[in-house]
């Protein structure tokens, strides 16, 4: 568990903070009973995420990578936000300015309710033509394999930046934006080695802001950062809400 002397610190920064970021990975959804992907439990069939989240294995496999997200949307279909993600809709409601740039998919922050926030790798609720490049929303479980666009007929795909792909101009335009301009980064749950959400640390840093990453373990970002806290974000982050 993280230091008390650290987590007040902490508790005093926030509570001064006038534009607070937020960046998050698959470590905060884990509390939900969400696999992360270099965890334990982060293979399916024995391929690590790498291997079916790219453009190259769907134009090779498109059913494989479907039946990967369709095992996905199975699992997530049954999970609820938990007390990190609720304790981050409360950050944005007290915050002055904020923004939430995550790397999760799952779409628990939006069930919780956070609002001023960046899918930075998509939504695996959302699919997209590879024809005619419609997205929409598809809430399937299970999705049939393979899915086809209603409006041009062309094989759909997941609504998500694999590796290999640029972020959606939009979210990086945004993400650049609020990393120079915050006082305070909060980084939770990720391990900080898919860039370029791995780098907005450093970014954040230069720029000036104060830097907290919390996470069960160290992480290649916890030298740079001003405070690293460890521990569960289910138990940390609404700690840090806390005013005792
Ligand atoms: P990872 O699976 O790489 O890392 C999860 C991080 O969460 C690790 O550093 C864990 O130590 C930490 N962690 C696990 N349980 C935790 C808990 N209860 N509380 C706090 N921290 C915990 O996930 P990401 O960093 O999100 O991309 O991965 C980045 C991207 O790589 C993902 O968005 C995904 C993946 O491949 C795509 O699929 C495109």
């Amino acid at each position: 568990m993280a230091p008390s002397s650290d987590l007040r610190l902490v508790r005093q920064r926030l509570a001064a903070a006038r534009n607070i970021t937020v960046l998050t990975g698959a470590g905060i959804s884990a509390d939900s009973g969400v696999p992360t992907f270099r965890g334990a439990d982060g293979l399916w069939r024995q391929h690590r995420a790498e291997d079916l989240a790219t453009p190259d294995a769907f134009a090779r496999d498109p059913k494989l990578v479907w039946e990967w997200y369709n095992w996905r949307r199975e699992l997530i279909a049954t999970k609820q936000p938990n007390a990190a993600h609720r304790a981050i809709v409360e950050l944005e409601r007290r915050a002055p300015a904020f923004w939430l740039a995550t790397q999760n998919v799952d779409g628990l922050h939006r069930d919780a309710g956070s609002q001023k926030l960046s899918e930075i790798h998509g939504n695996i609720w959302k699919v997209r033509c590879t024809g005619c490049q419609a997205v929409s929303e598809n809430r399937d479980v299970p999705i049939s394999i393979l899915p086809f666009c209603p409006h041009c007929g062309a094989l759909l795909r997941p609504h998500i930046v694999w590796f290999g792909e640029s972020l959606f101009a939009a979210d990086l335009q945004q993400c650049s934006t609020v990393l120079k301009s915050c006082d305070l980064l909060l980084v939770i749950g990720t391990s900080g080695v898919v860039y370029p959400a791995a780098g907005f640390a450093s970014v954040a840093k230069e720029a000036g802001a104060y830097v907290v990453e919390i996470n069960l373990d160290p992480t290649p970002q916890s030298s740079l950062v001003d405070v690293s806290l460890q521990g569960r974000a289910k138990d940390l982050v609404p700690l840090l809400l806390d005013p005792t």
